[in-house]
């Protein structure tokens, strides 16, 4: 049996052009090439053919089989290009577009004033101390000098953890154990932050758990100018440069004298507004002299050195700064609330 050869691989290759995409060049592959295609079949027919035929027979198989190759590994080459082409150009991101806003999370706004008060402090030469929520009835109380029984633990509400351990309730407990650590290098010059928890019912303006910054100085001839001093430019910074403070005498067991603090309302410039209930004046924390007594007990000279000590509520000062009136709202998480103080970062 005679084959027109010049005809197969017109046939082929025009078959082979077709195809316009890989699965389809895949078919004419196995029609023309697999097991049972077309050029196996022509092949099988070898054993029909006259022993002399067969040599030329054989090679113009094989060059069929060569050539349709070839045109198929061009073909499925340009095929695949093709199909890469297309990808690359459906895949194509448009850079134009708005991206998603990214949500981003910002400092609480206690965060933001406890570190303003500490930039203040550092700014001054302080350093900062820290100590145990879980107290010492001893550092809280005793050393403060509040022993047992004393009227002044009435103040402050305490969780007792057990007989001789409890939830500071200030953080004066801070400075008593800084007094005692460092009675023996002075001068010292710290601030103390710090979560303190009272038995209080929460409320517009109490709260179980909230922040204090202590602060302390003993030294020789430190006075109450210092004190006054210091009071001053904290007032000023964070409340605006033209701040007056006022002292008022106060009780604290571990001070004497004792002093309350109020500042000149930011509101209404002093005129009386309803922020300082029309006194002109807000109060914004407690101080005074170390009592002599604190320092004896930490083994310091109250005849050669003296101290001055502050304690300052944190949510006190973050809500007069910020006009906030519940302090409830610092411990609600609520977004819409903390995102107000991004700017203040
Ligand atoms: N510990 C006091 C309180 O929690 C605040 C305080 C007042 C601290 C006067 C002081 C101070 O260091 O001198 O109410």
């Amino acid at each position: 049996m005679s084959q027109n050869w010049e005809m197969l691989k017109k046939e082929f290759a025009q078959r082979i052009a077709e195809a316009n995409n890989l699965q389809g060049i895949e078919t004419i592959r196995v029609e023309l090439l697999g097991k049972k295609g077309r050029i196996a079949s022509i092949m099988s027919e070898m054993q029909n053919i006259a022993k002399e035929e067969k040599k030329n027979f054989g090679m113009a198989v094989n060059e069929l089989k060569q050539t349709t190759e070839q045109l198929l590994k061009v073909r499925i080459a340009q095929l695949k290009e093709i199909e890469m082409q297309k990808k690359i150009a459906e895949d194509t991101i448009d850079i134009t577009l708005p991206a998603a806003k990214l949500k981003y999370g910002t400092l609480h706004p206690l965060t933001i004033v406890q570190r303003e008060i500490e930039d203040i402090f550092i700014g001054m030469g302080y350093a900062i101390e820290t100590g145990p929520e879980v107290e010492l009835d001893y550092y809280n109380f005793e050393k403060a000098n509040i022993p047992a029984d004393h009227p002044a633990r009435d103040m402050q509400d305490t969780f007792y953890v057990d007989n001789n351990r409890l939830l500071r309730t200030q953080t004066t407990a801070i400075q008593m154990r800084v007094l005692e650590k460092e009675h023996d290098h002075l001068p010292i010059k710290v601030i103390c932050p710090g979560k303190v928890y009272r038995k209080d019912d929460d409320d517009a303006t109490h709260s179980h758990q909230f922040v204090q910054i202590e602060g302390l100085v003993v030294g020789e001839n430190i006075t109450m100018a210092d004190l006054k001093g210091t009071l001053e430019l904290l007032a000023r910074s964070m409340f605006g440069k033209d701040r007056e403070i006022r002292l008022r005498q106060s009780y604290f067991p571990f001070t004497e004298p004792s002093l309350e603090i109020d500042v000149s309302c930011h509101i209404c410039g002093g005129k009386g507004c309803p922020t300082c209930k029309q006194t002109g004046w807000i109060e914004i924390l407690g101080a005074g002299m170390v009592h002599p007594h604190v320092l004896e007990m930490a083994g310091i000279d109250s005849e050669k050195y003296s101290g001055f000590a502050l304690g300052v509520g944190v949510e006190r000062v973050a809500m007069l700064k910020y006009g906030i009136d519940d302090i409830r709202n610092f411990y609600s998480n609520n977004i819409e609330f903390l995102d107000n103080y991004k700017r203040f970062e």
